[in-house]
């Protein structure tokens, strides 16, 4: 069985998804804020080594697990309307890149499954 990390286009297709989805991410007013201030290349390269790892790819994520990496943020209140935000965009993000609707649904299913760690509950 190829994993969603093949089926999506590998390295090359999660690179151009995680500069995509950061670009609606920045101009998008439920929640660019939470990113002020932030290293946006540090935060790119996290991301396209942690959406490798869920997707079945190769292992090479070296961040802070979920609970810890945004418990600052729950502090600034970030909530379940900012998480179905950053679900929704990803959504786009990757029809707009031609993932069938099936990956997508698969993808979102893996982001809900961290819902809690990340609003630290
Ligand atoms: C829903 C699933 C989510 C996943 C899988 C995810 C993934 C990540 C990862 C891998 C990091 C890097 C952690 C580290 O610093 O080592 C991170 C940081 C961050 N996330 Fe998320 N995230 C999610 C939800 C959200 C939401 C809903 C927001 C805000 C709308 C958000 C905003 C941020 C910000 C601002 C940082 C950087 C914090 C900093 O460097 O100060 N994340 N996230």
């Amino acid at each position: 069985m190829t994993s969603l990390y093949e089926r999506i286009g590998g390295a090359q297709a999660v690179d151009l998804a995680v500069e995509n989805f950061y670009r609606k991410v920045l101009t998008d007013d439920r929640i660019s804020h939470f990113f002020d201030g932030v290293d946006m290349d540090a935060q790119i390269a996290k991301q396209k080594g942690f959406l490798t790892m869920v997707f079945g790819g190769p292992h090479s994520y070296t961040g802070q697990n979920m609970r810890d990496g945004h418990k600052h943020l729950v502090a600034r209140g970030l909530n379940d309307s900012h998480v179905d935000a950053v679900i929704e965009l990803l959504g786009q993000t990757l029809a707009e890149l031609g993932v069938a609707d099936s990956d997508i649904a698969e993808i979102a299913a893996i982001a809900n499954s961290v819902r809690d760690d990340v609003l630290d509950r």
